[in-house]
């Protein structure tokens, strides 16, 4: 796998939320998603971008460009050094949520994209990683 773009955002206020959603479109509209993939993934951002604000203040976004032998796609990381997560079936459950939150976050990014893995421990923080490939 090689890569031909990447970035990374600091998220640690409301305006890098906006501001990552921002970096999201461009990046996905240059990697030729058309207008409803580019959505969903703003979209996912959005929710990944929102739980590191909410739960652990601040983080990173961390994205880049995939090309694989026959596909390419955009990768996104959303990496905290938070409070963790300590049941993570858990927290992919729609409706679960410690904040009186929608708890559609998760759910929802896992949904709108093809990829999505957890990693996260207590009292150390979490990665969030997701991927879309182009069609
Ligand atoms: N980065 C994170 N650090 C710690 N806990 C998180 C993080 N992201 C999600 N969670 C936990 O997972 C739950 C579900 O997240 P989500 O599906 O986005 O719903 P909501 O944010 O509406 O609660 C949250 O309520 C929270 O307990
Ligand atoms: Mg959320």
């Amino acid at each position: 796998m090689n890569e031909s773009h990447q970035g990374e955002l600091p998220i640690k206020s409301e305006t890098d939320i906006v501001l990552a959603r921002r970096v999201v479109r461009d990046a996905a509209t240059v990697l030729g998603f058309g207008i409803t993939d580019v959505t969903r993934i703003v979209t996912a951002a959005s929710e990944l971008t929102r739980n590191i604000y909410n739960y652990a203040t601040s983080g990173v976004m961390r994205w880049r460009s995939l090309k694989q032998d026959h596909r390419a796609g955009l990768e996104l990381a959303f990496e905290d050094s938070g409070p963790g997560i300590p049941d993570i079936e858990r927290a992919m459950e729609a409706g679960f949520s410690t904040s009186k939150g929608l708890g559609m976050g998760l759910p929802g990014a896992k949904r709108l994209m093809d990829e999505l893995t957890i990693q996260s421990t207590v009292g150390q923080g979490t990665v969030v990683v997701v991927r879309k490939w182009l069609k």
